[in-house]
Order: C-alpha cells, then sequence, then structure tokens
C-alpha cells in the first residue's frame, strides 16, 4: 500500500468487527493476549471514543478511548498497519483522541506504552507517572506483554 495518491480519511467512528481483527491482528497482538475475533469484536461497543484512519476506504489504523465520561480516560488499541507506518497516521489518531478527552474537560488520560513505543507518545505530550505514584496493574495476568 502507498500512500503517495491516496489521502488517509480520519473519521470518528468504531470500527466495524471484522476490520478491526484484522488490524489487531497486524499489531502481532492477538498471539500475545490469546483472545479469540470474537471476543476481540464484543470490545468495541465499551469504546466512549474512537477513530479510524482510512485509505482508499480501507481501515488503515484506530485508537479507542475508555473512559468514564468525567474522571477518567484510557487510550486503547492505538494501531497503524504496518505497510503505511511512520507518515504521522499514529501521530493523527492519538491527538485526536486527546483533543476529544480535552473537549469533553476529562481529568485524567492514560495509557499503557507497548514496549519500544515510549518515544513515540512522549512527543505527543505523554509522560511516565511519577515512581511515588505509578500506574499499576495486577501481575501475572499476561506472561507474553507486547
Ligand atoms: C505505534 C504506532 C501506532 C505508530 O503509528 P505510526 O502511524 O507509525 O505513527 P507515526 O507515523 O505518527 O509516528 C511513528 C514514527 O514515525 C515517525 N514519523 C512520523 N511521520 C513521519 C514522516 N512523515 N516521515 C518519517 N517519519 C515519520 C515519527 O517520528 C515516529 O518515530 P518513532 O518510530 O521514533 O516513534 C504503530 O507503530 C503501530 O501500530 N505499532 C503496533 C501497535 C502498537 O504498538 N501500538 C501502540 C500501543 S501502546
Amino acid at each position: 500500500m502507498s500512500l503517495d495518491n491516496l489521502a488517509i480519511e480520519y473519521r470518528a467512528e468504531l470500527p466495524a468487527a471484522e476490520e478491526f481483527v484484522r488490524l489487531f491482528r497486524s499489531s502481532g497482538w492477538t498471539e500475545a493476549f490469546g483472545v479469540a475475533a470474537d471476543r476481540l469484536a464484543a470490545t468495541l461497543p465499551h469504546a466512549w471514543y474512537a477513530v479510524c484512519a482510512r485509505c482508499g476506504g480501507q481501515l488503515v489504523g484506530t485508537g479507542l478511548v475508555l473512559s468514564d465520561g468525567v474522571l477518567h480516560a484510557l487510550i486503547v488499541n492505538v494501531i497503524v498497519v504496518p505497510e503505511v507506518r511512520g507518515h504521522g497516521i499514529g501521530t493523527e489518531i492519538v491527538k485526536r483522541l486527546v483533543a476529544r478527552c480535552q473537549e469533553e474537560g476529562l481529568l485524567q488520560v492514560q495509557l499503557f506504552s507497548a514496549r519500544g513505543k515510549r518515544g513515540f507518545y512522549e512527543r505527543l505530550g505523554f509522560v511516565a507517572r511519577p515512581d511515588d505514584g505509578p500506574g499499576m496493574e495486577l501481575s501475572g495476568l499476561l506472561s507474553e506483554r507486547p
């Protein structure tokens, strides 16, 4: 896939189940998480906000926000298909997710950086939480972590 002749269109919408599962698989996380396609698709209706990037109508990127609508937002499933990475699509998706959270006046916008993606998020203004107030998770739920 080449971006030379095709514009990327960004829409505030949920991806369809099949295209989301395909995109998710391109991230390599499916194996790591061991989640079946129907279970992956079942996550979509829980999104508070979502952005899809399309190239010629085809889904090439997503980003979703889970939120309580007032205090907390968690950015998840920021994924761009490998063929078009490095062209600013992921950056644009995250900016749009953050803009929506700011519009709503949410107090905290958080995410888990995948391995090697810390610099990507730092350039977008995210900072690691301090050592005396870290993000935490229950250990041992996933043995292989992306
Ligand atoms: C993380 C991810 C979404 C980034 O998407 P992307 O569209 O490649 O993101 P961008 O193009 O905006 O930025 C990626 C890199 O390309 C660079 N870049 C952006 N626009 C560019 C351009 N026009 N020319 C050259 N490089 C560019 C950025 O500086 C950035 O550098 P980095 O690799 O050092 O971070 C993508 O790598 C991905 O889907 N990875 C697998 C899933 C994943 O790990 N998601 C993160 C979950 S926490």
